[in-house]
């Protein structure tokens, strides 16, 4: 009684039980089904019959299921950066004399049949960040040509004016739009928004539903925050929301304002004292981006580039593409209602885990090129190619 041995079957024991408690956690809450949001069977059709992964579990990594690590180890178990994908550049001048980079990268065999994927990066990726470089390789391996924005300051792009961008304004992207139109102008065209991407795009969509119709056949938007003032709350939760991911992509921002800080500070709305002293991104935003475009108020900014009330407006089938456990774009705050309103033109597929452009699969955390996200991009630009009519509503 009471020797070392006799505790050892109980600690193995403890040990199994533990383990048994975690799988069974594991393949019970963890891994589930996707689900849709929509009330227009249409486009609920189309997802379940030709994107066959929403009517499959998702499996996240098993070691870095939850959404905050999925998030941040999103951006490591990707295509390192050494990876470069061979894209040919054109730099399009926007009318302010700004410039813009727009990164092609074609299959082989291409015609004015051939599908066009217009991709729109986040906050600070180019085409050249991994998830891109993942995204565009699952996309042209179904035999589409993809056209990556890289936004002023970005992916090399130099700034040539006092003017960067934002997540509510769309007359970069409406320009380069143009541009996709006049050269390929039989083409079929979709757009793929991720993250902050995705809600520039949609509010191009909302605010040009015309234009959109007549170019675009749909919308695939990932990640994207739907509601931006629920969603800088979410990102000043201490600790790994306030200090890793905030604090992250604050820090990214202050660069590339550093960066080209001769030619911005002409501006006399900025002060960069205060820029760089920023310590997240709701006072970044209050001290570069709000006032640069124009808003009082930080909260003015946050507002317009809220897209929640505004979904009504699609002119084209829009799909949203988002984890519940987002820290950037809480599942709470996801248009779930409005994808559900009569005519609806939104569709939104979630998933319990993934985090923020996460979606990590496998069982260990090792690179892939290929993740739940990808798949499902694929998938459903596959679905686009082959049964794109069934969208036209
Ligand atoms: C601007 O940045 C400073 C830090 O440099 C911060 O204290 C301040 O709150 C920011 N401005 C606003 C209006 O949030």
């Amino acid at each position: 009684m009471g020797s070392e041995e006799s505790y050892f079957p109980v600690a193995i024991s403890a040990a199994v039980s533990f383990f048994t408690m975690m799988v069974s956690y594991y393949f019970y809450g963890v891994a589930q089904k996707p689900k849709v949001y929509t009330s227009n069977e249409k486009l609920e059709k189309f997802l379940r019959s030709h994107v066959t992964s929403v009517n499959q579990k998702f499996y996240p990594n098993a070691f870095i299921w939850e959404g905050r690590l999925q998030s941040i180890f999103g951006l490591k178990l990707r295509l390192p950066n050494s990876h470069k994908l061979p894209y040919s550049r054109e730099i399009l001048r926007m009318k302010d004399g700004g410039e813009i980079g727009l990164d092609f990268l074609e299959p082989e065999n291409v015609d004015q049949n051939t599908l066009v994927v217009f991709i729109l990066p986040g906050l600070t990726s180019s085409s050249q960040t991994c998830y891109v470089k993942t995204l565009v390789l699952s996309i042209t391996s179904k035999g589409a040509i993809a056209a990556v924005l890289n936004n002023r300051g970005l992916g090399g792009v130099p700034v040539k004016t006092p003017r960067m961008y934002s997540a509510s304004n769309y007359e970069d992207v409406q320009e380069v739009i143009w541009y996709l139109k006049k050269k390929y102008p039989d083409n079929p065209k979709i757009a793929i928004g991720t993250s902050m991407g995705g809600m520039v795009l949609c509010k191009y969509l909302t605010n040009q539903p015309e234009e959109a119709k007549n170019t675009f056949l749909t919308a695939l938007v990932i990640s994207a925050c739907w509601d931006a003032l629920s969603g800088i709350k979410s990102l000043e939760k201490p600790i790994i929301n306030k200090y890793i991911i905030n604090g992250g992509m604050t820090r990214n921002l202050q660069h590339l304002a550093r960066k080209y800080r001769k030619v911005l500070e002409v501006r006399e709305c900025f002060d960069f004292n205060k820029i760089l002293g920023s310590a997240t991104l709701r006072e970044f935003d209050s001290n570069f981006t709000a006032p640069q475009f124009g808003f009082k108020t930080v909260q003015d900014y946050y507002l317009d580039a809220t897209i929640l009330n505004v979904v009504s407006k699609f002119s084209i089938p829009v799909f949203g593409f988002n984890a519940e456990d987002d820290p950037m774009s809480p599942g709470d705050s996801l248009p779930k209602a409005q994808a559900l309103e009569l005519g609806s033109k939104l569709a939104l597929v979630t998933t319990v885990r993934g985090g923020h452009l996460g979606y990590l699969e496998g069982w260990l955390p090792t690179r892939r090129n290929e993740h739940y996200m990808e798949r499902f991009a694929a998938e459903f630009v596959g679905a686009v190619m082959n049964y794109g009519q069934e969208l036209l509503i």
